[in-house]
């Protein structure tokens, strides 16, 4: 499995539900990256998708612990079940938020970090990968700026025991 994440500089992800600065180039590698897979997705995030709705073009699971039904997602109630599903598909992509991410990380073995060069302060983080011994910067795919704030989109592989 692979995942996809936009972080600041100290690695924050959100704040109240949300993300505080967003850059129109991280979301169209977001959209490119992901189209046609199937995404895997917390509910929380899902209450921050547009109209609540799933991603156009990809097959959305979403977890959560409840027994509901949320329209347009299939449902998982564990990681494990949510990683089972994603055998089945071509590519699956771990798309967040936070909780998803702590727990899913172990079962990636590709993370695609867009590092956005500010630091508006947030209260959901995902781990440190340059702290991190398990994985290494293979690669950035891409730098820029937009209004002012400078961006690497990263790849980051698993390293090989
Ligand atoms: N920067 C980025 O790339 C990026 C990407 C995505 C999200 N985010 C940010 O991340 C934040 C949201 O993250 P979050 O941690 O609050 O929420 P989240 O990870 O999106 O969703 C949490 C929910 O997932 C379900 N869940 C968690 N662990 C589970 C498990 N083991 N089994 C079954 N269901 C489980 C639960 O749903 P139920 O409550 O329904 O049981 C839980 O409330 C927002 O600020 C969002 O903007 C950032």
């Amino acid at each position: 499995m692979e995942l996809i994440v936009a972080v600041y500089d100290d690695w924050g992800i959100g704040r109240d539900g949300t993300q505080p600065v967003a850059l129109s180039a991280d979301r169209r590698f977001f959209r490119e990256t992901t189209r046609g897979c199937m995404v895997i997705v917390g509910r929380r995030t899902i209450e921050d998708f547009p109209g609540k709705k799933p991603l156009p073009g990809r097959v959305n699971v979403a977890l959560t612990r409840s027994e509901a039904e949320i329209p347009g997602f299939t449902v998982c109630h564990s990681p494990q079940e949510a990683e089972a599903l994603a055998r089945t598909a071509q590519r699956a992509m771990v798309i967040g938020g936070g909780s998803i991410y702590r727990q899913m990380l172990p079962l990636c073995d590709t993370a695609y970090v867009t590092k956005i060069h500010c630091n508006p302060g947030s209260d959901t983080f995902f781990p440190n990968l340059d702290s991190n011994p398990e994985w290494h910067l293979e690669t950035v795919l891409q730098s820029g700026e937009e209004d002012g704030v400078f961006y690497d989109i990263c790849r980051y592989i698993r390293k090989k025991t």
